[in-house]
């Protein structure tokens, strides 16, 4: 009792310095604001990109330190390092008020230490991996002067022809959400304004990720019941982890520009989540109001845009030029205005910059902290964490060291770069191991021989026939194919998600040898590969898994490592399949026997399921379920239910299983789908070891956005399914919520 005392009284005192602290920093922002001409508000409105996209010796890079000087710029993107920075926040010291720039970066897996891409690390359903991950990025960036990072993206994406899948974490809503949390307190660790820690942003604000055919930048269209129950959820997980920052989006939704969106900036995120942080628009969002025909020139997208909640316009020069006039004008309000720039500079506080200007840009902490080599024990702990074992016929993994020669292979073998994937922003990034250097450096006494066959893309065939003769001298060919890393991310969509080139080729050629097959699998996004499905011994998706790539690989062939990633994205058989979830929906028509699908809900030249399902993922032991049982068969509204079972390791080796929570609600205003993912644990078992695990059931459980778009639970049946992945569940149970 007394301890509960001495808790409530320690959160009661922190609640209190946070709103003293609030309610100073408040005063200290309308302080400045009443020294603010209006041209020096809207300044602060707008972002700028740094040297490397102009160049310090061009004439617009002048004009922009102008700009600059006179306080026509509150934050500028893509200007890294200390020297940099300090350099540039040195000219805003100029301006009149001195008000500091914020400095801002896309640093999405890492800064010199490369992470697992984020699809790739969402795998892992590791809360502790991702933030910790997340916490390196930002030690790393806020040693090199960096304030603010443009990340979590936490777009729900279904569609792996769009790029942006491996910004991600995947197609579900749930997991998503628990990713985006975890990703948000990663970047800002303990408290904003702290030197090893970056606000954060979640974007893309909203429903980037549902883009028509998965065509980057496409419109996007969507009922309310989908927006707020798939798409919205990540978001409002990472304002309340307390997301400094959102980035709104380049799509329309339902036909209205994500960035001059009121609805989406207004009404939901600072209205009902009383978010407290800013918006900044995406690159040059505000701007293309106008080809998207929704503003009829940049002055009316400038207004359209302040009005609807975007604070801070990314490379647009829609507030800089046209703001201050349209104020004048009465088009947009001094109390719109006014607002942006609050939340602006709220947080230039928050972090301290008026204190200390230059306080993130200290040349001794940049040059301790790139040279950390923790992180890359760290980086090797989450790459294998996300690796996923798909298939693993007849054991042939792991590799035994006993094996006399293993020929490592293809084109993505020994490269370096392909292993990092989009988005790393550091030139002098820590050096990549290959998969060929992890192999021979794990290899004890077998031997590794090595052929590329082709260059990354893989275009000709001319190297195949070396390649063969190779893998002929081999006792085990391991084959790494893939895209390359520049095939997904940003503007990247493809409408064939094939393996890229003659890979597949490749592959039947070397199977030719009768050798075992292994193939080690790098992308970006789930791709097809259906005869390498079919005919390869084992197979093991990779992502891009960064710095330390080629060692996470190795370890897990040789089986240092027991694999335990599961997918967190289904694995379609075909373009022609997506979009495909596993929270897809019965129909009126469902098919119960694939071989009878006339006037069912099915195709006439393919199976419904997927080739992989979301939450698949082998390990090199087993895991049995066995002794469901519910604490009470019904519950009321207001009371929880315990759902428990054991899990137990029927193997023979340690191993991590993601033990996976799914739910049917039966009847409903609003059809459910068969499954939606409800809860997760991931539990480290020895051999012969048994584990009784429980989940909660409460109200939020079985709530969905009902058909008074509304959140809420309905009374009625609803099935339980626990399992190992969303087509390998192997308990039920039911529960009846009576009112
Ligand atoms: C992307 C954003 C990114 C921004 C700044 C845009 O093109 O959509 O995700 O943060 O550029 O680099």
């Amino acid at each position: 009792m007394k301890k509960l005392h001495i808790v409530a009284a320690v959160a009661a005192t922190i609640a209190f310095a946070a709103q003293a602290q609030d309610a100073q920093i408040d005063r200290k922002v309308a302080d400045l604001m009443k020294r603010m001409t209006v041209a020096e508000k809207v300044g602060q409105l707008h972002q700028l990109s740094g040297r490397q996209f102009t160049g310090p010796t061009s004439s617009a890079y002048a004009d922009k330190l102008a700009d600059i000087r006179a306080g026509k710029v509150g934050s500028m993107l893509n200007v890294t390092g200390v020297a940099d920075t300090r350099e540039i926040q040195a000219l805003a010291l100029q301006s009149r008020l001195k008000i500091p720039l914020l400095f801002s970066l896309d640093v999405i897996h890492g800064y010199k230490t490369v992470f697992p891409v984020p699809l790739g690390e969402a795998a892992s359903w590791d809360m502790e991996a991702i933030e910790l991950s997340a916490r390196i990025a930002a030690k790393e960036a806020a040693a090199a002067g960096i304030h603010w990072t443009f990340a979590p993206m936490v777009d729900v994406a279904r569609d792996p022809r769009w790029g942006r899948v491996m910004e991600g974490a995947g197609e579900d809503t749930y997991l998503g959400s628990r990713i985006a949390a975890a990703r948000v307190h990663g970047f800002q660790g303990k408290k904003l304004g702290a030197t090893d820690s970056v606000m954060a942003t979640a974007k893309h604000f909203a429903a980037y990720g549902a883009a028509v055919a998965g065509r980057d930048y496409n419109a996007v269209d969507m009922s309310e019941q989908q927006l707020h129950e798939v798409y919205l959820p990540p978001f409002k997980a990472a304002a309340d982890a307390g997301a400094a920052t959102f980035m709104n989006s380049f799509n329309t939704l339902n036909g209205i520009p994500a960035t001059g969106n009121a609805m989406l900036q207004r009404d939901i995120l600072k209205g009902a989540w009383k978010y407290k942080g800013f918006v900044v628009s995406d690159w040059g969002s505000v701007r293309e109001m106008v080809p998207h025909g929704y503003a009829a020139d940049l002055s009316d997208a400038a207004v359209k845009a302040i009005n609807a909640g975007s604070d801070m316009d990314m490379e647009g020069y829609a507030y800089t030029q046209h703001l201050e006039a349209a104020v004048k004008a009465g088009k947009v309000k001094m109390s719109v205005l006014d607002d942006a720039v609050r939340r602006i500079l709220y947080k230039k506080f928050e972090l301290g910059l008026f204190d200390d200007p230059y306080r993130y840009s200290d040349p001794a902490r940049e040059k301790t902290v790139l040279n950390d080599s923790s992180h890359r024990a760290a980086a090797l702990d989450v790459a294998q964490k996300s690796i996923v074992l798909l298939k693993n016929e007849n054991k042939l993994l792991p590799l035994s060291r006993d094996s006399k020669r293993i020929a490592v292979i293809g084109p993505l073998a020994d490269s370096q770069r392909d292993l990092e994937g989009g988005w790393v922003v550091q030139d002098n990034r820590a050096r990549v191991v290959s998969i060929v250097e992890g192999m021979r450096g794990h290899a004890g006494k077998a031997e590794i021989s090595y052929a590329q066959a082709c260059a990354p893309g893989c275009a000709t065939t001319e190297g195949f026939a070396e390649a063969v003769a190779t893998a002929s001298r081999a006792d085990v060919v391991v084959l790494a194919v893939g895209e390359t890393w520049d095939m997904s991310g940003e503007a990247k969509s493809r409408t064939d998600i094939t393996l890229p080139g003659q890979q597949e080729a490749l592959f039947t050629a070397l199977k030719a040898t009768g050798k075992p097959m292994v193939v080690v699998m790098l992308a970006g996004r789930p791709l097809v590969f259906n005869t390498i499905a079919d005919q390869a011994d084992a197979i093991v998706y990779a992502w891009f898994p960064g710095s330390e790539g080629g060692n996470a690989v190795a370890s897990v062939l040789f089986g240092d490592y027991n694999p335990s990633a599961k997918l967190p994205i289904t694995f379609p058989r075909s373009v022609g399949q997506i979009p495909l979830s596993y929270a897809q929906y019965s129909t009126g028509r469902p098919v119960t026997d694939e071989k009878n699908v006339v006037y069912k809900s099915a195709y006439i030249d393919s199976v419904n399921t997927p080739r992989y399902a979301f939450g698949h993922g082998l390990s090199y032991t087993d895991f049995k379920y066995t002794g469901l049982t519910l604490s009470s068969p019904t519950m009321t509204q207001g009371q929880k239910v315990s759902l428990s079972f054991d899990v137990s390791n029927s193997g023979k080796v340690a191993g991590t299983e993601i033990v996976q929570l799914y739910l049917r609600d039966m009847v409903s205003s609003v059809v459910r789908p068969l499954k939606e993912l409800k809860g997760f644990q991931k539990v480290h078992l020895k051999p012969g070891e048994t584990r009784r695990l429980s989940f909660t059931i409460d109200r939020d459980t079985l709530s969905f956005f009902n058909s008074q778009l509304k959140w809420g639970a309905e009374a009625g049946d609803f099935k339980l399914m626990v399992g190992s992945a969303s087509d390998d569940i192997r308990l039920e149970g039911s529960l009846k919520l009576t009112q």
